[in-house]
């Protein structure tokens, strides 16, 4: 059988060892793979570009970050046209998957990307999916790829906040990625022991924050030498979260073709409020692209390879429009495949009841 591979959405670490997973399994059981670059733009050119892959191609390839293949954030359903409006290509996604002899098309990607999966599957494309995104926040599975790897690079940053935050007495704000979902915040928060972490599944209040600080901190000023007093915080807050009284903070007003606005500006915000209405000083840093960057994490790697497996047998198995889905993470980890439909619609989110704090604003019973 021969299968196209492609990435599509944000860059995850974690994709490469995917693919490598899809090529080796694949090679067992007699599958020929063909990346595909760009995502789903590649499937909109003309003469779509196609590059062989084997074992000796991706033999490295569990090491690299980000994705070999390269990836965008394309919708052929909804093209933009030249004259503003939209136009349905995907026919000639369809056409150029027949004209490329290819039997399946394994889908690395998030809700969007998997999104168009779906929908192509229903057309009678022959698709299987594996989620990745650092968000952590597909339905259907207990693990996206890139998650881990986010969650080490926030928690250095966190780390490093520290030392100029504890120098000059001041509240370190580190805002994080995650759109709608708060897992990146909540959990690199706690692994980074950030001292109040704000999320977006819960609105959070200005004052509460301020009393949270004065608690920790007291006057400024009187703490060093006689005291105890902790001279610093740090903030940890999804570009997702919000204020009780206000809305979410976009970069801009433009929407992708998904309909999604890129969200961000909320740290700088809170540093605002804090040095305007505490006697605190304060500083924001948005962390932006590099938390997805760098190599892949054990547990990347780990899943990425299992994953790829996985989708390989899939396709073996002709079993198609299905998602590679994990109960618990590596090494308590099971695979399945599920309905890709599963992974739309509804985002996975942070569960409040169970693991936030909404008077701490941090991890339930972890003890500050
Ligand atoms: O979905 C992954 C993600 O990194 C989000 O956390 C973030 O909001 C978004 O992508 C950023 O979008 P872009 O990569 O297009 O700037």
């Amino acid at each position: 059988m021969r299968v196209g591979v492609l990435t599509g959405g944000g860059d995850a670490p974690g994709l490469n060892p995917a693919i490598k997973g899809l090529v080796y399994r694949g090679s067992e059981l007699g599958l020929e793979v063909f990346g595909l670059f760009d995502g789903w733009r590649s499937l909109l050119n003309p003469l779509p570009d196609v590059l062989p892959l084997n074992r000796e191609t991706v033999r490295r390839w569990d090491r690299d970050g980000g994705t070999n293949l390269g990836s965008s954030r394309t919708n052929p359903f909804r093209q933009l046209m030249d004259d503003g409006g939209f136009q349905d290509r995907s026919g000639e996604v369809i056409a150029n998957i027949e004209e490329l002899g290819l039997d399946a098309v394994v889908v690395c990607g998030g809700e969007d990307t998997l999104g168009v999966a779906a929908r192509l599957a229903h057309s009678g494309v022959r698709t299987v999916g594996v989620p990745k995104t650092i968000d952590k926040d597909i339905a259907g599975t207990d693990y996206t790829l890139g998650f881990d790897t986010a969650l080490r690079n926030i928690s250095e940053v966190i780390e490093r906040s520290r030392t100029p935050a504890g120098s000059h007495g001041w509240v370190q704000i580190v805002e994080v990625m995650g759109r709608h979902a708060g897992h990146l915040a909540l959990w690199s928060g706690v692994a980074g022991q950030a001292h109040i972490i704000l999320i977006p599944e819960h609105p959070f209040r200005y004052e509460r924050v301020f009393h949270l600080l004065k608690d920790r901190l007291g006057k400024p000023g009187l703490s060093r030498g006689t005291s105890q007093r902790p001279r610093y915080a740090v903030i940890v807050v999804a570009e997702g979260a919000r204020a009780e009284d206000g809305e979410m903070i976009t970069i801009d007003d433009r929407h992708d073709t998904f309909g999604h606005v890129r969200l961000g500006g909320i740290g700088d915000v809170l540093a605002q409020r804090i040095a305007s209405e505490t006697p605190y000083e304060s500083r924001a840093v948005i962390l932006g692209h590099p938390q997805r960057g760098g190599p892949p994490s054990a547990i990347d790697r780990i899943m990425g390879l299992m994953f790829g497996a996985r989708a390989a047998e899939a396709v073996a198995e002709n079993q198609f429009g299905k998602m590679v889905s994990a109960r618990g993470i590596a090494p308590a980890c099971e695979l399945s495949l599920v309905d890709i439909s599963l992974a739309l619609g509804k985002i996975s989110l942070v569960d409040v009841d169970r693991d936030y704090d909404i008077d701490r604003y941090h991890l339930k019973n972890i003890g500050m």
